[in-house]
Order: C-alpha cells, then structure tokens, then sequence
C-alpha cells in the first residue's frame, strides 16, 4: 500500500499521498494543500521543498553521490568528453559515434557570431566583469534570432536555438576575456574541439603561433564535465523559473548566468583564490582566518567549504582536489595558494566548529587552483563554471517545457502592517 502522510490541523486531519522517486526519495505531495485546507507550507530558502520532478542529475548529499542520467560523475569525469557529457544531459542517453559526430558538427556549425555582436562588446569599458558581459551578450542573442522569442515554436526550432548557444557560448566567453584585455578577438577554428577551440581563442594571439597544450584541455575537459548539472541549485531553478513564463531561451539562460555569479554560488571560485591571496599576503596564518570565520560577530567565511546539500563530502571535491595535484605537477607549477589550500582544509576539517556544521571543502575550493595553473584569469573562473554548467541548464529547461511545467510562482506569508489610510503629503 503507498504511503499517506497525515497533517492535523484545527482539529481535523488531512491526508495526503507520497511520492517516491526511483532512487527512493520520498516526497509529501502538497500540491493541493492550499485547496483543502487553506494553509501554505513556509520554506524560505526552499530547504525542504521539491520544486520538480526531474530524471536528469541525482546527488546524495549525505552519501556525496551525484549521477548524472544514472551514471556516476566518477566515470563521466575519467572517460568522457564533455561534448558527450552535454549530449547525455540533454537528449538522455549517451550519444553512439554517429551521433555525436553529428551533435559536434552541429554545434561547430555555430561557433561564429554575428560581425555586429564585436560591437556590443566594444561598448563595454575595459573594467567590465566578464559574467555580467557574457549575461547581457547571451540575452542580447534574442534579438540577432527573434524567431527564438517563442520557445515553444517547434522541436526543431528549439533544438537549433540549443545548438547555437552551445557553439557561441565558449566564442562570447573567449570574447569577454580579450575585450577586457583590450585585445584582438580570435575567430573559432572549426577544426578543434569544444575546450581546444575555447582555449585558443582565449589565448592565440594573431601576433604569435599558438599550440593549445593537451594536459590543459584535458583538465578543462574534466572541469566542466564536474560542472555541468547539479539539480536545482539556485541558477537552476532561476533557469527553471524564468523558462516557466515562457520567456525565450537565450534569456532563461542569461538569468541563469545572473544567479550563478554571486559568491555563495558559482562566484565562489574567483573568492577562493581572492581569500587564498588574502591569507597568503597577510603572512599565512591559516589559524587566525579560521578563526575569523568561527567568528559570529565577523562577516568572513571560509569560501570553497559549506554546501547547502553535500553534509559529508562533495564527490566533485574529490575528483577535482586531485586532478589540481596532477595538473600542477605535469605543468610543474608550484603554487603557494595550494599549499595554503591544503593547510586551511587540515585545519579546518579537524576543528569542531566545522566537523559539527558539516562544512567540508566543495567544488569551488580546488577548482580555482587549477583554473590558475591552465592560465585563466581570477574573473573568468565564475565564467569557466558557466560554460561547464550551459548544458545542465539547457537540458533543465527542455525538461520543463517538454513536462508543460506551470509558471513557477510561490506563496509568501505576509508580514506587513495590515491596514492604513492615505495621509496628503503635507500632513504627513
Ligand atoms: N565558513 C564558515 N561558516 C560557515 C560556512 C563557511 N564557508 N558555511 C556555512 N557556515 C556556518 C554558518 O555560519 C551556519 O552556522 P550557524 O548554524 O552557527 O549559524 C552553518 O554553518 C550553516 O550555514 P548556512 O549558511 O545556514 O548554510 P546554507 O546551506 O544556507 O549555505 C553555503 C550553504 C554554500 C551558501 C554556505 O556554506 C557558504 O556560504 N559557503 C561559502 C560559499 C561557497 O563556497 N559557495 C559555493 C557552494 S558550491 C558551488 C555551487 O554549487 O554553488
């Protein structure tokens, strides 16, 4: 017999059913809470509530497991290309050799931007913070495409909208990059795969040859692997939310650009690396910051540690922590961040303060360092995790439309002053 859940309330009992998902989650269907009773669940920050049902990533935050289709990070990291990663994401299964041939030929087929897009950039001033270019670039795509305006258009519509964002993403980012450095634009050389080709327009110069090292794309490779879905984390669910009122891809994912870049998020790769400069500069004394981060009365905390649903270890973590120890030694780069890295997790994991809490080092703590020995700029770290993430984010939201999702709309408790008459301005 399936499960019931039964909520008291003023003296009668309401029964509602429990839904269980195929790793065994369970879940109290709410849905028609407000209906029968006319209460709202409260959850602010959305700790405990299911926002969707989705067949896409699956994570354990207890157990630190993170599938993606059923398949374990571990595996996708170690054997598969990104590109294939994307595919699997997004159409559901691994593709066969045919099949991403072809999904590899499509998105090539759309590395270029339009000429006029140079001068959207050209408008930006040198200081601009590349995540804020690359949110308004990608929005501004919508207007270079407005048949994309209705997202429901037609499958093939969809898909090729899919496909352009795929293929110009890594262009826009790369762009981002040499604008800020005031530098010529590389146009994408068609011949190379998705991270060799990024990697090139990021740093050829049309001044030198350029031969992009195979160590460095097979780390980027892994990196956005690791990064390219994680369930509804908060630019997800900004995805899923956007995407709901139907507003057009290329927007959806802008906005999901927008909440990725705040340091609690994706943002928290460039803090790493500001946090390790930090402590480095200031002498090193990795014990007085982990003080500072105790400290209740002090804003600081350790950025890279803490995951809203990793309470044992963040497997991401794992894979990455030592991926950053062979890429520094095959690049033989001897970082002193690293080593401060590697003290401040000794301590931190040994104190009770972050034992209790189960605060263990995330994606980000690591990610940064290897993001700095391949080269890539502090600024463009949020914007690496971004390209790694575009994929979870597009398959999230074909998800969602191909279910005819609602618009995402929660409830709120309100809390304000319940009743007032307008006074004339001079009375008041
Ligand atoms: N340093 C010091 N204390 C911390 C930290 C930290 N990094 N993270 C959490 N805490 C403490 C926090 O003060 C609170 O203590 P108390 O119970 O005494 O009030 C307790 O741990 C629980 O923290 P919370 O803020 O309620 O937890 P949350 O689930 O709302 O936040 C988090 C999760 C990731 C936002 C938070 O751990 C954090 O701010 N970490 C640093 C930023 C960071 O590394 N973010 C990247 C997350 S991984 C990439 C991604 O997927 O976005």
């Amino acid at each position: 017999m399936s499960e019931i859940a039964k909520i008291e309330l003023e003296g009668k009992s309401y029964e509602f059913p429990v839904f269980e998902g195929t790793e065994n989650e369970k879940a109290i269907d709410i849905g028609n809470l407000r209906a029968v009773t006319g209460y709202v669940t409260l959850d602010t920050g959305y700790k405990n509530t299911g926002a969707t049902k989705s067949a896409i990533t699956f994570l354990d935050g207890e157990k630190g497991i993170l599938k993606y289709r059923g398949y374990p990070i571990e595996q996708l990291a170690e054997k598969a290309s990104f590109l294939e990663v994307a595919y699997l994401l997004i159409y559901g299964d691994l593709p066969n050799k045919t099949q991403l041939e072809s999904f590899q030929a499509d998105i090539t087929n759309h590395t270029l931007v339009h000429e006029d897009v140079k001068q959207f950039f050209e408008a930006y001033p040198a200081k601009a913070h590349p995540m804020g270019v690359l949110s308004s670039i990608i929005c501004s795509l919508s207007t270079f495409y407005p048949e994309s305006l209705d997202p429901n258009r037609s499958p093939e519509a969809k898909n090729l909208t899919i496909l352009r964002l795929l293929g110009k993403a890594p262009t826009l980012a790369a762009w981002a990059y040499k604008n800020a450095m005031r530098h010529p634009f590389i146009y994408p050389k068609n011949d190379y795969d998705y991270c060799k080709n990024f990697l090139y327009m990021m740093f050829a110069l049309p001044t030198a040859d350029y031969k992009v090292d195979p160590v460095v794309v097979d780390a980027l490779n892994k990196l956005l692997i690791l990064h390219a879905d994680h369930e509804q984390n908060c630019s997800t669910s900004t995805v899923r939310i956007v995407g709901s009122s139907q507003a057009n891809l290329y927007a959806t994912i802008a906005a999901g650009i927008a909440a990725l870049w705040g340091p609690l998020h994706g943002g928290a790769n460039q803090a790493v690396i500001e946090m390790l400069e930090k402590i480095h500069n200031d002498g090193g004394d990795v014990d007085k910051w982990v003080l500072k981060a105790k400290d209740k009365d002090d804003s600081f905390r350790l950025m890279g540690f803490g995951h809203r649903v990793y309470k044992n270890f963040d497997p991401r973590a794992t894979i990455i922590k030592k991926a950053c120890d062979d890429v520094l030694e095959k690049l033989k780069i001897n970082d002193p961040l690293l080593e401060i890295a590697k003290k401040l997790e000794k301590v931190a994991l040994e104190d009770d303060y972050f034992k209790s809490r189960n605060l263990y080092p995330n994606v980000d703590f690591y990610s940064g360092i290897i993001y700095k020995a391949l080269g890539i700029p502090t600024e463009m770290f949020t914007v690496m995790f971004a390209l790694g993430r575009l994929p979870g984010w597009i398959a999230q939201w074909k998800e969602m439309t191909e279910n005819n999702e609602p618009i995402g709309r929660p409830r709120q408790i309100y809390t304000g002053i319940v009743n007032r008459d307008y006074i004339p301005i001079d009375q008041r």
